[in-house]
């Protein structure tokens, strides 16, 4: 320290004992604490997650913490996930497995895992009558849900069905859509259960489904 800054001491000269005394404040330590308080500022924005309840450590914002969560990972099965959401599980329920006295399962179902030429039509036109699906009958009536939408979407939301709720089976592209909307030549009349199981495996056919 610098002894000019001390106040003239009171004591004797040559005594021993502490003294008390005046100092200016260091410029150095001023700055330092500025600093100081500049770097928790940041360590603060960085590390805090702004007291979110859904952000823990080693996170650092909620927007890191969606990065890990589970998500559909092509754009075609969120694509499908949303319209099949909207438009048809308020009848075949969320996860597919149906609901009773309104529609059957799509989980397991023959029509959902089967040939995509009898699958497309349904949404298309509709499907009336009596159905087996699983073994379990069933003698309902579904209007044509999927009409309105474009091949795209269509064949987004067939292709979420046959890959979600436990079902493997083939993609369905909006060729595939495209082709079937020809073939069914403006048929507006449902299907019945019976009549698309006549109908050949692959969807190019010419077979009569007026
Ligand atoms: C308003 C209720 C309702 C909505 C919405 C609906 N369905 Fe259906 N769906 C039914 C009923 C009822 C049947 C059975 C018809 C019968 O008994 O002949 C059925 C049968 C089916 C079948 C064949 C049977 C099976 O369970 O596999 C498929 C495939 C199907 N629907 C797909 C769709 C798709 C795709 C959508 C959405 C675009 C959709 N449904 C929306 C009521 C509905």
């Amino acid at each position: 320290m610098n002894p000019e800054t001390h106040q003239p001491s009171p004591s004797a000269p040559g005594s021993t004992a502490p003294q008390v005394g005046n100092t200016t404040v260091p410029v150095w330590l001023l700055v330092l604490m500025i600093l100081l308080l500049y770097w928790s500022a940041l360590y603060f924005d960085e590390h805090s997650g702004w007291f979110s309840p859904d952000v823990y450590s080693p996170y650092t914002s909620f927007a890191e913490v969606q990065q890990y969560q589970p998500v559909l990972g092509d754009q075609t099965m969120f694509q499908g996930r949303r319209i099949f959401e909207n438009i048809c599980a308020l009848c075949h329920n969320t996860d597919g497995s149906g609901k009773s006295g309104q529609a059957p399962p799509l989980a397991g179902s023959e029509f959902a895992l089967g040939s995509p030429n009898r699958m497309i039509r349904i949404p298309l036109v509709g499907l009336n009558g009596p159905i087996q699906v699983k073994s379990q009958a069933y003698n309902l009536s579904m209007a044509a849900m999927g009409a309105t939408l474009s091949d795209d979407d269509l064949a987004a939301v067939l292709t979420y069905i046959r890959h979600s709720f436990g079902n493997k089976a083939s993609d369905i592209t909006p060729e595939q859509v495209k082709a079937i909307r020809v073939d069914l030549k403006g048929r507006v009349q449902p299907y019945t259960a019976a009549e698309l199981t006549g109908l050949p495996e692959t969807e190019t056919n010419t077979a009569p489904a007026k």
